[in-house]
């Protein structure tokens, strides 16, 4: 159960879901459409992403979006001649998945001007978030929902005050495609203490296997550091960096969490794990599910 919430360390209500990245890893695909909109089966991968931050009871979601922000407003907007062309033919079933993605959460959009880095993304909350904490969800990290990691974080949160990030065990020679952390144990066996982060090390360098993925429960003091952050890393504000200046301050944000995340995880971002995404999605719909695995496995064998 959630412990005593003070002012200190109000409720978590609002989540932040930056979009506004220039998803260069697929282009041309992005060239006029954000990648969060790309389908992962039948729908855009940033519904998935929606859905999770309300099953967590976060249902103030504001999105930072960029040039190309019309169609994630518009797929979370009703279309009410769509709906109506529907409700002629009798087509329930449609229907309801129009309503969906409207009906979710309560969505505000905020711009940013320039992708100036995820740092700079998560900066643009500040007036819409004020002085709580609030969660960060990657628009294009996909985490299964059968694996539930932001509730698990909330909770975390909620016990020790502070920050929390998200953090997955991956190959040391795969660490360099992450923000990295040095942690310490704590009693709860998938909780660990963050000492410091270091945003893609060499992996000679990195102090742990532990790669920050796209999940944080952020301090208000974070839009402060960021606010006095350098462009590091490819000349962008990085997250990471500002983390970095918490965990290694208690006394500016409260200590920094992680929380170890073992479940299933998509970066939708990246052509490879974008389309293993569709391809274990797909076999697991009961709808699609058992047609394409039939061809799925004539398909392989014909390969091997
Ligand atoms: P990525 O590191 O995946 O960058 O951003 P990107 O530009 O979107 O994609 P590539 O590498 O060019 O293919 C991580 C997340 O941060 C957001 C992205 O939209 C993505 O959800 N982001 C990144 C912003 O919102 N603004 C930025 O300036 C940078």
């Amino acid at each position: 159960m959630v412990a005593d919430m003070t002012e200190a360390n109000p409720r978590i209500s609002k989540a932040v879901i930056p979009a506004a990245g220039l998803g260069t890893r697929f282009l041309p695909a992005t060239k006029a459409t954000p990648k969060e909109m790309l389908p992962v089966v039948d729908k855009p991968a940033i519904q998935y992403v929606v859905e999770e931050a309300a099953a967590a009871g976060l249902d103030d979601v504001l999105m930072i979006t960029g040039r190309n922000k019309r169609p994630l407003e518009d797929h979370f907007d009703r279309n009410h001649e769509l709906e109506s062309a529907l409700e002629r033919k009798g087509d329930g079933g449609k229907l309801a998945k129009v309503q969906e993605s409207s009906d979710l959460a309560t969505i505000h959009y905020v711009r940013q001007g320039d992708p100036r880095g995820l740092g700079h993304a998560v900066l643009c909350a500040a007036p819409h978030v004020g002085n709580e904490p609030f969660a960060v969800l990657l628009g294009d990290d996909l985490i299964d929902p059968r694996d539930p990691l932001l509730q698990r974080m909330v909770e975390v949160q909620e016990q020790h005050g502070g920050s929390v990030i998200a953090l997955m065990e991956v190959a040391p020679e795969q660490i360099h495609l992450y923000g990295c952390a040095a942690v310490e144990s704590t009693e709860a066996g998938d909780v660990v203490k963050v000492t410091g982060m270091v945003e893609k090390p060499d992996p000679a360098d990195a102090p742990s296997n532990y790669a920050i993925i796209g999940r944080y429960v952020l301090a208000p003091q974070i839009f402060d550091v960021l606010r006095k952050t350098e462009p590091g890393r490819g000349g962008e504000i990085q997250l990471t960096d500002a983390l970095q200046q918490l965990a290694a301050d208690e006394k500016v944000g409260g200590p920094v969490h992680g929380v170890v995340f073992k479940g299933r995880r998509y970066d939708t971002g990246d052509r490879g794990d974008y389309l293993r995404a569709i391809v274990r999605l797909a076999c697991e719909r009961e709808d699609l599910g058992p047609d394409f695995r039939t061809w799925l496995r004539s398909f392989v064998a014909e390969e091997m």
